[in-house]
């Protein structure tokens, strides 16, 4: 059943209380729900009570203390109905039953390596208890958690600590109580055995808050950076938006199963342990980078979404789009702004670009869904994150930062909505933004075609922008922060009256700007630091878009210059019908040179912005770009030689960087974004001499493998390795495994690494690494990393001419239907751009969706994948 965003209505009634009594055992968790309820004004008068639940067993209900005869209330499994409710407010008395053990959804509540967690987001509450699970019931929640003291000496839930105690017959409880009212999605509860690292922080008004971060035992050395990166992202919230945490505890617990990254139940985050637990053994910088990210993400969930919440689901980028614009803030305030900004827009372009031009696309408001879960996209939150930054952009600064105010200060404790959002702004900034909100109506990425002309004589120089999609959209507001250089850097004189702050505001079809005391023929920055997530279309010449690499004040650019110039070289090379040449040709040459230049001139004062200067566009980055017709063993090719050339054009300047950015020995490891910058820059240095000379890229490969004092060296080592067919790669392959085999995490890396081999034997190896003691169809980190990195990084392989790997992906989505729909739905989402493909291979992967979609009782979640995976465009 579909439901509308038009046909959204406020509940009939209220819950403004839940007691909870939660009686933990592995299979037969009895659950006690007190929910104080009353007619909502704003509801039907006299409407039935309709509580939402899915698997739930009911074993008692009563009202205000009396049983209900049997023809008052109708309970299946997925929901509760009492025919007349009272028309005053009444106590409902529920007792469910449930079995955590049995739940490998891992939705509602669950068992995960025998601890017990919750996961309610979007709607797992109903899988706990029959509830009004909706985001505009707003309830006040005490709940007692009883287990068995020795399997689950640690008790937690939302809130603050209350009481604690013997239950008898070896068992024990704890209470915990909710002050701020919220919604279902947020509860949460945890028991098991766990270990503690925990410190303190005073908020700015003066609140004491223990922070603590529990994780499996043995392992609390390693939750460390975790806890520190807490309090970092509360301090950061008060800084940066006056925001302060409003509990006496904040508890984050790493679970080993988990279908997303984390969660940001009140009070008690429960997180995906991947991105919790770290050691320089174990974790890469990437992943102390994500660790920092998705800490600060829940964290500052607190506010934007807890106290205040959504509507309804469709206005989930209101907390989501929000909540990763501040989490890119902090992550930017910690690190680099510039290296950090070209990191957001490669993965909006690798994952968000693509979805918006497939059968999968949406607005950032959705306005209908069959599955809620299937929504939590790229869409919903790299471009909702992307509208937030533009509407930052439009009204400034300091405007922004009082919207933000007025926005918590209006809706606190409310389910609020994108309208009430813009709002706030519109209100501080005295801006009307209802053009604005088109871009949370219209899926689709807008392009901009840019002409630009040069008066000499005039001294005068106009742009011409033109902004399209497809669909009849009308003109979206669109933020161009744009400049102009000169040869020899930024046009001192130019002037342009429409220009405000660095900022045109393109609000028209078709616009000009006009820049007067041009002294030179200048050459566009157009879109500084990505100002729009938009598609720019301009014809500017290799030595125009070299100009910018060495000119430009706007760093985001420069990078952008150089993938432009890679982008098409690659796709001259890659489309199906491109000769196979390795010869490299001028464009190739000057191209080369110029990074030459670059690297002897900035390598070593900014290692990280380097290494995305050095960097090629992705495989699936140049398949986006061409669009249609998609041959992607030609793009491999085309990359493979592009890669090739410049490491020999490059040369020993190669393995001077490598020898410069070298550490000293002895030197601790630090996760610091300098530090990390040069190891970065240091490993694409080996990737482009392994290109050039595989058997000499194979031998210093390995022995970084050997040598490496952290896990950042030796993975990339042994990424780069795994490209280079021999002996020596499966020999060290066969010993990565064997010394991380207690590692799941580090395993992890292993079978990813695997996975996007792009060989012919992949296939089998992936066949092999299935049965694999480590490996396990019921962990979703585990699939994410075999069979997940098969369908996103290894584009040659996956699309198979021969649908091979089609339908290795359609048989896992097949088989893990049975257990994690969830999962499943996502691993089918690689599919998204099958219509993109050469005839061929689209055939194929044609044949193999209508397989999947004629499996019979499929869930809802993958049927409506492929569903709309098969209608679209
Ligand atoms: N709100 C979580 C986050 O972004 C995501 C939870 C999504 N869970 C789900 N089952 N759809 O931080
Ligand atoms: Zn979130």
């Amino acid at each position: 059943p579909t439901i509308r965003l038009e046909d959204y209505r406020p509940s009939d009634h209220l819950i403004d209380r839940v007691d909870l009594d939660v009686r933990l055992a592995p299979h037969e968790t009895r659950i006690t729900a007190v929910l104080a309820l009353r007619p909502n004004p704003a509801g039907e008068p006299g409407a039935p009570l309709v509580l939402d639940g899915d698997d739930v067993t009911l074993l008692a209900l009563d009202l205000d203390g009396q049983t209900l005869p049997a023809d008052a209330y109708l309970a299946t499994p997925s929901g509760l109905t009492l025919h007349r409710p009272p028309t005053r407010p009444f106590t409902l008395r529920i007792e469910t039953q449930v079995d955590p053990t049995a739940n490998t959804k891992l939705m509602g509540l669950y068992r995960s390596s025998g601890v017990y967690c919750t996961q309610c987001e979007a709607d797992g509450f109903r899988r706990i208890t029959y509830f009004l699970d909706r985001p505009d019931v707003l309830s006040v929640y005490t709940t007692r958690i009883e287990a068995e003291r020795a399997a689950a000496p640690v008790l937690l839930g939302n809130g603050n600590p209350v009481e604690a105690g013997e239950a008898g017959e070896g068992r024990h409880y704890a209470v915990w109580h909710d002050p701020h009212p919220k919604p279902a999605y947020l509860f949460a509860l945890v028991g098991g055995r766990l270990d503690k690292v925990a410190t303190r922080f005073t908020t700015m008004e003066g609140r004491d808050v223990e922070v603590a971060v529990f994780v499996e035992p043995g392992k609390a050395p390693r939750a460390a950076y975790a806890l520190d990166a807490v309090l970092r992202s509360m301090r950061w919230d008060e800084e940066a938006f006056g925001r302060a945490y409003d509990l006496d505890v904040f508890n984050v617990v790493a679970v080993s199963d988990f279908n997303m990254g984390a969660m940001e139940n009140k009070g008690l985050n429960i997180f995906n342990d991947k991105y919790v637990l770290a050691s320089p053994e174990t974790a890469t910088d990437q992943d102390y980078a994500n660790i920092e990210a998705i800490i600060a993400h829940e964290y500052f969930h607190n506010w934007s979404g807890n106290r205040v919440t959504c509507r309804d689901w469709f206005q989930l980028c209101l907390k989501e789009g929000l909540t990763v614009f501040r989490d890119q803030e902090f992550s930017s305030d910690m690190r680099s702004r510039a290296v950090h900004r070209i990191g957001e827009v490669r993965t909006l372009r690798a994952r968000q670009f693509p979805e918006d031009a497939g059968p999968l696309a949406h607005p950032v408001r959705p306005r209908a869904y069959a599955e809620i879960n299937n929504f939590y996209t790229a869409t919903v939150y790299e471009k909702g994150a992307e509208i937030v930054r533009m509407l930052r952009t439009l009204v400034g600064e300091a405007p922004f930062r009082a919207g933000m105010d007025r926005y918590y200060a209006r809706n606190d404790g409310r389910a609020a909505t994108v309208e009430d959002f813009l709002d706030a702004f519109a209100a501080e900034s005295g801006r009307d933004l209802t053009a604005f909100a088109q871009w949370y109506e219209w899926p689709g990425t807008p392009r901009v075609d840019v002409e630009g002309a040069y008066d000499a004589a005039a001294r005068r120089y106009s742009l011409t922008l033109r902004q399209s999609l497809r669909g009849a959209a009308p003109p979206f507001v669109i933020p161009v922060a744009v400049g102009l250089v000169g040869p020899s850097g930024p046009l001192a004189g130019a002037r342009c009256a429409d220009i405000r702050d660095g900022v045109f505001v393109l609000d028209a079809a078709v616009a000009r700007l006009t820049f007067t005391e041009v002294s030179e023929a200048p050459v566009p920055s157009l879109f500084r630091g990505f100002s729009a997530p938009v598609r720019v279309e301009m014809a500017l010449s290799d030595a125009e878009r070299l100009t910018l690499l060495r000119h430009d004040t706007d760093a985001f650019n420069r990078w952008q210059a150089a993938q432009s110039i890679a982008m098409r070289l690659l796709i001259d090379r890659g489309t199906a019908r491109a000769p196979e040449t390795d010869d490299a040709g001028p464009a190739a040459q000057a191209y080369a040179e110029a990074l030459a230049a670059f690297l002897d001139a900035e390598a070593l004062a900014d290692p990280a912005f380097a290494a995305l200067v050095l960097g090629l566009p992705g495989e699936g980055d140049v398949a986006n770009e061409i669009g249609s017709d998609i041959d992607p063993d030609a793009i491999h090719r085309a990359r493979q030689s592009l890669r090739r050339h410049l490491g020999h054009a490059l040369g020993e300047r190669l393995s001077r960087l490598r020898a410069d950015l070298a550490e000293a020995p002895g030197t601790p490891f630090s996760p610091d974004a300098a530090s990390a910058g040069r190891r970065t820059l240091r490993n694409a240095a080996l990737d482009l001499i392994a290109a050039a000379d595989p058997a000499r890229g194979a031998e210093l490969a390995a022995a970084q493998i050997e040598d490496a004092s952290n896990m950042t060296d030796r993975l990339a080592a042994l990424g780069i390795l795994s490209l280079i067919p021999g002996e020596t790669r499966e020999t060290a392959l066969t010993a990565f495994g064997e010394r991380y085999a207690a590692e799941p995490l580090v395993l992890d890396k292993w079978f990813a690494i695997q996975a996007a081999i792009p060989e012919d034997g992949t296939l089998a190896r992936i066949a092999r690494l299935r049965e694999h003691p480590a490996f396990s169809m019921t962990n979703p980190n585990r699939v994410r990393a075999l069979i997940g990195s098969f369908g996103l990084a290894n584009p040659t392989q996956f699309n198979r001419v021969d649908g091979a790997g089609f339908g290795l992906l359609a048989e896992t989505v097949e088989m893990l239907d049975r257990t994690n729909p969830q999962i499943a739905a996502k691993l089918l989402t690689n599919f998204g751009s099958w219509r993109m493909l050469e005839p061929a291979r689209s055939s194929k992967a044609g044949e193999i969706l209508a397989r999947i979609k004629a499996i019979p009782g499929l869930s809802r979640d993958v049927a409506d994948i492929v569903d709309r995976t098969v209608a679209g465009s």
